[in-house]
């Protein structure tokens, strides 16, 4: 029997700064005790073969190599994006058996596409001797989300969240050159994510009519990207747009500014200002973005209501997903149980850290 390769890479919650990757902008996430583990074995045929525990459909894919151009819709595209991106590259990719098993839930604002197809990078790679590198990983799998197999128009935010973010830090990206900066959770801070059990499909949804509403305000004030606007009078710029490309623009340049200040509030350990800039947050995404949902806003509304609670917003690219709440530490558990018995429905998916 051929050895087993195994790769995982883990999911992210994105403290704030949601819709700014792909404008260049700054995001804050923190990686997740949850991931998506991938074992593979070499085959001596052409066939990949394809099982999951995770909550995907269908639980069990089989293609021929030869076939890998014929998509069917499925998660399964992602591999053959993968394996087809690593074959451009000067890779030989045989077949294989895979057994995917995920303690992330996919769909649902998490980064569970990026740690898929990172556990699945590092599986092959340990597999065929590829000697990927961090980078190449991130690349690669940005490529992939991008690409033909699957068409999400998605940011670098979950990739990089996915390779370099750990539990206990948030990690600054600034996406406009890929820096990032360790920012120390204060010991006071908690979080419970919840999974309103609503989900969002980022290729058909309204997430790519998003990114071209701000290609579209580009073009409009002759820059390159959003983040160039930083230094400029918002009410002048904004002045210039036709909604809801004005509208857009705003949660982007506010969210940044958030971003900076929510940085300034965990050095401090400023537990009050970092609930208050999550839930001018989430307003944001609500009113000037559009991305939330009715099921969403009632998670947020039934989290800010309870008493433990600093502050909540929905989190990840929107149109269902996951919501988090902030706390003081020893309260996250106990609220998430509360919010999600209000809510009847979805679950308490983690306490962070
Ligand atoms: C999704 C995308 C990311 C990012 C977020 C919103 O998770 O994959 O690139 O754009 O939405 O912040």
């Amino acid at each position: 029997m051929p050895p087993v390769s195994v790769g995982s890479a883990p999911g992210r919650v994105n403290l704030i700064g949601e819709h700014t990757d792909y404008n260049d902008g700054l995001v804050l996430p923190i990686a997740l005790d949850l991931g998506v583990k991938i074992a593979l074995r070499e085959r001596a045929d052409d066939v990949v073969h394809l099982v999951t525990d995770a909550d995907l459909q269908p639980q069990e894919v089989s293609y021929s190599r030869r076939d890998v151009a014929t998509k069917d819709g499925s998660w399964a595209d992602r591999v053959r994006g993968l394996t087809e991106e690593l074959r451009a590259r000067g890779a030989e990719v045989t077949g294989f058996d895979a057994v995917v098993s995920a303690t992330l839930p996919p769909g649902a604002g998490l980064g569970s596409s990026a740690a898929f197809a990172i556990a699945f990078l590092r599986a092959l790679d340990n597999l065929l001797d590829l000697g990927l590198s961090d980078e190449v990983t991130v690349d690669i799998a940005h490529r992939v989300e991008n690409g033909p197999y699957v068409g999400a128009r998605a940011g670098f935010l979950d990739q990089l969240a996915s390779v370099y973010g750990t539990q206990r830090e948030a990690l600054l990206i600034d996406l406009r050159d890929r820096s990032m900066e360790r920012i120390a959770l204060p010991k006071d801070l908690e979080l419970a994510v919840i999974d309103s059990a609503t989900r969002h499909d980022h290729a058909s949804g309204g997430y790519n009519t998003r990114r071209a509403e701000c290609d579209a305000a580009c073009q409009h004030l002759g820059i390159a990207s959003l983040r160039e606007l930083e230094s400029r009078s918002e009410i002048e710029i904004l002045d210039r747009l036709p909604p809801p490309l004005d509208r857009r623009v705003r949660h982007v340049l506010s969210e940044n500014a958030r971003v900076r200040a929510a940085v300034t509030a965990l050095r401090a350990a400023n537990m009050g200002q970092l609930g208050e800039l999550l839930r001018a947050s989430h307003r944001s995404l609500r009113d000037d973005y559009e991305v939330s949902t009715a099921e969403l806003d009632r998670l947020v509304a039934i989290a800010d209501d309870d008493p433990d609670v600093l502050g909540a917003r929905l989190v990840g690219g929107g149109f269902g997903g996951s919501v988090l709440a902030l706390t003081t530490a020893g309260h996250a558990r106990d609220a998430g149980g509360r919010i999600v018995t209000r809510y009847g429905a979805g679950d308490l998916v983690a306490v962070v850290p």
